[in-house]
């Protein structure tokens, strides 16, 4: 029983601090943190818990270990020697040895599954077999690797144009939402998100470019992953000299097998040292801390090298985690050996990117602090020690209130394994698990949920639809969403004028397709350039529509400090944002107004480039040319503009709009009211409520909303007209404002 009552716990612990985190700025003191003799995390060792890995050619491997090290030192001398070893290393890969039975199996079907180890060498080395065995034809095929990360694929596209010594963005290119690294006519590997291959699909149903389409990271089941691979079924016996790789971690092979009619599996066996995991005794509440803990535990009584892998939820956590780590460190300053501190999540700039795959220095320790990005998609060699504190953070949808959540949830027992086998790669290593064995066993599920039983299948449906598919109930999936998460989707597509009541596409639909961004965002820029009441603001909503798509990684410091170094007042996040590329455009773009309002430089380099886009696709689309017309016409004046963008934002997400209550903010709809949530202390909003004491606006728009211990709302709008809502989106807001203003008079 009192087991039992351990369960939930972690989560409920966890939760209570991260709210505190949020509320509190720095509230961590760093001298709590015990870095020598602490017996509080004393693992156990658990010896049933052990992970059974295979470890066959036991003998050969030191020697090879040392063959590679040689190389690599070799490597270093001339640039010709580095090509030289780079097609060296590609020799030492797990899949090296497979490579002419691969090919002969590729040969003979259309569709293999590839299972293997990660690290083995699938992304890297299958791709330049093809090649290699004339697949592209002399450039004039291509082939397709989708990735479910934008990181990926764009750093295993420097890798391999590296080992095939060409120019990243020629023979070797990447494609991602907002950079196409390709060159037309001369890239033949094109590494891109699954997302951008499934857009390709708008243009050419036949992908007819490709010779062959790998899948990669398939066992992730992301959504795109997902419908690429049922549209992909569809495409099969329309393109027979199509190939189709799918290639996983060794979880799920055989459902992939069995959807593609029970198509072969190649399995390339691993080598994988064995991994002692270790858990704690208690749940821990503050997993940051005992992971910093553990780091300096290992960093001051584990020989080098062996370096560390800690696996956090997100960017906000890992640069939390590394700014405390350096305080640490230099603090110690001499009395420890070098830390090499490095950081990789999906948001972080390319340019930093490549520093976790750059060899650790002699006497130093790396101590590399990722998302779940490196459980599978990326190899890093040399770690030793894993620590894992099993959270994940995952978007959860609720059909009936139409919200999308941003959720940490204990990851799955296949997830947790994974992580540890990443020690296990050049020698027996360890993995510390931050929670309790029983956590393991009971808490956690065996396998994680796809992403298509968990998110809004708006976009989806949408593209779907545009691409012919009428019977979303027959189209071939592995795993089928839930009638009401289908039902909402196309509710809200008919709400957002997309599909007719008969269901069926609109032109705003198809136009709404054709913007690489979501449906709503695509609904606020028609409306800014069409709609009577509100026309003319096209230019403002493009700015604030590409700010929203890079907030995480805007401000140097606080964002706060930011804000008023740039405006005094300003409502609404959404208004700042505008404030800021406006003051820096006057600027001319320029490096230096950026470091003086604490912006960072290159994240708004890339705003510019979004907005240049989505610019480019409203100027095909008809919009600037309608939107200028009416611009001529309207006043301004600031206050002015602002109302009409603020309507602009209401017709694309009336669903996102909370009203004011006696407990603060809650949810609107007939279902969903009543959800209570809070402006998250990132918002402008917060510190005008709190700190300025002005009066809370009674309806807000927000864009995001994360569930810690509590709903935060973050990047919001403040709406002060209540008859704007019916007047933008009436088939949501009439009934609904009369309905509520009935509820309060009882
Ligand atoms: O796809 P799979 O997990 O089977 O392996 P891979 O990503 O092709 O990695 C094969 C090797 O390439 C690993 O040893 C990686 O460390 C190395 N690699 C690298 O050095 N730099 C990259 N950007 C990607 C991979
Ligand atoms: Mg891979």
């Amino acid at each position: 029983n009192t087991k039992k009552s351990e369960k939930g716990n972690r989560q409920r612990m966890w939760e209570e601090q991260q709210l505190q985190n949020a509320m509190t700025a720095k509230n961590d003191n760093p001298d709590d943190i015990t870095v020598e003799g602490s017996d509080k995390y004393d693992y156990v060792f658990d010896t049933d818990a052990m992970i059974d890995y295979t470890n066959d050619d036991d003998d050969l491997l030191p020697e090879e270990k040392l063959r590679y090290e040689t190389r690599l030192a070799e490597a270093l001398e001339t640039e010709e020697n580095r090509i030289l070893t780079i097609q060296e290393t590609r020799k030492l890969l797990p899949v090296y040895q497979y490579k002419d039975e691969l090919l002969k199996e590729i040969k003979k079907h259309q569709v293999l599954i590839i299972m293997g180890e990660t690290g083995s060498g699938k992304t890297t080395q299958l791709p330049q077999y093809l090649v290699d065995d004339g697949y592209t034809k002399q450039g004039e095929f291509q082939i397709a690797i989708t990735q479910p990360r934008r990181v990926a694929a764009t750093s295993v596209a420097a890798r391999v144009a590296d080992e095939m010594n060409v120019v990243l963005g020629k023979e070797v290119g990447y494609q991602i939402r907002f950079e196409d690294k390709t060159t037309p006519n001369k890239t033949i590997l094109k590494y891109m998100t699954d997302g951008m291959l499934l857009r390709e699909f708008l243009a050419d149903s036949n992908l007819s470019k490709y010779s062959c389409i790998m899948i990669d990271e398939a066992h992730e089941r992301t959504l795109a992953t997902d419908i690429l691979i049922g549209l992909l079924k569809e495409i099969l016996p329309k393109r027979p000299n199509l190939k189709l790789l799918i290639s996983s971690a060794t979880m799920n092979a055989k459902k992939f097998s069995e959807f593609f009619n029970d198509c072969p599996i190649f399995n390339v066996p691993g080598r994988r040292y064995p991994v002692d995991i270790h858990y704690t005794l208690q749940p821990e509440a503050n997993y940051i801390h005992a992971a910093i803990t553990t780091i300096f535990q290992i960093h001051t009584t584990q020989a080098l090298p062996g370096d560390i892998l800690v696996f956090l939820t997100g960017q906000e956590e890992i640069e939390r985690t590394k700014s405390k780590l350096e305080e640490i460190m230099f603090r110690l300053g001499s009395r420890t050996r070098e830390m090499l501190i490095t950081p990789i999540y999906a948001n972080l700039p390319q340019e930093q990117q490549s520093k976790i795959f750059q060899p650790t220095p002699e006497n130093c320790r790396k101590v590399v602090l990722a998302t779940n990005i490196a459980e599978t998609s990326l190899t890093i060699d040399g770690i030793k020690y894993v620590i894992d504190p099993g959270f994940v953070k995952e978007n959860s949808y609720v059909p009936s209130t139409g919200m999308t959540q941003l959720l940490t949830v204990p990851c799955s027992r296949a997830s947790v394994d994974q992580r540890a086998g990443r020690a296990g790669r050049v020698g027996p290593g360890k993995c510390f698990r931050i929670f309790t064995k029983w956590s393991y066993s009971h808490e956690l599920e065996l396998m994680p949920k796809p992403e298509i039983t968990r998110t809004n299948l708006s976009n989806t449906v949408l593209l779907l639809l545009s691409l012919g598919v009428t019977d979303l109930l027959k189209f071939p999936l592995m795993d089928k969403p839930g009638i009401p998460t289908l039902r909402k989707s196309l509710e809200s597509l008919y709400i957002l004028g997309a599909l007719n009541s008969k269901g069926a596409i609109t032109n705003l639909g198809k136009m709404m397709c054709e913007f690489p961004c979501e449906p709503e965002f695509a609904k606020v820029l028609h409306t800014a350039a069409t709609h009577e009441q509100c026309q003319g603001v096209l230019e403002e909503c493009l700015t604030i529509i590409s700010m929203l798509h890079e907030t995480s990684s805007l401000f140097i410091g606080q964002k706060k400090e930011a804000a008023a170094s740039v405006t005094s007042e300003v409502e609404s996040d959404h208004m700042l944002y505008l404030e800021i590329f406006n003051q820096w455009r006057n600027s001319k773009f320029s490096r230096s107004w950026c470091q003086d309002h604490k912006v960072q430089f290159k994240t708004m380099s890339r705003i510019k480039n979004i907005r240049n886009q989505l610019f480019r696709c409203s100027e095909k689309l008809g919009l600037v040319e309608k939107n200028d017309r009416a611009r001529g016409k309207v006043s301004n004046s600031t206050v002015y503009l602002n109302g009409r963008i603020t309507r602009c934002f209401i017709s694309g997400f009336p669903m996102n709009v909370v009203q004011l209550g006696p407990t603060g903010y809650h949810t609107m709809g007939k279902s969903s009211g009543g959800l209570n949530v809070n402006v998250h202390p990132s918002s402008i909003l917060f510190a005008n409520y709190k700190e300025k004491a002005q009066r809370p606006s009674k309806y807000v728009l927000y864009q995001q909303l994360t569930l810690t211990s509590k709903e935060f709302i973050r990047d919001c709008l403040v709406i002060p007209k209540e008859k704007w809502l019916p007047e933008m989106v009436p088939q949501v807001f009439k009934g609904l404002l009369g309905e509520k203003t009935n509820r309060g008079r009882e």
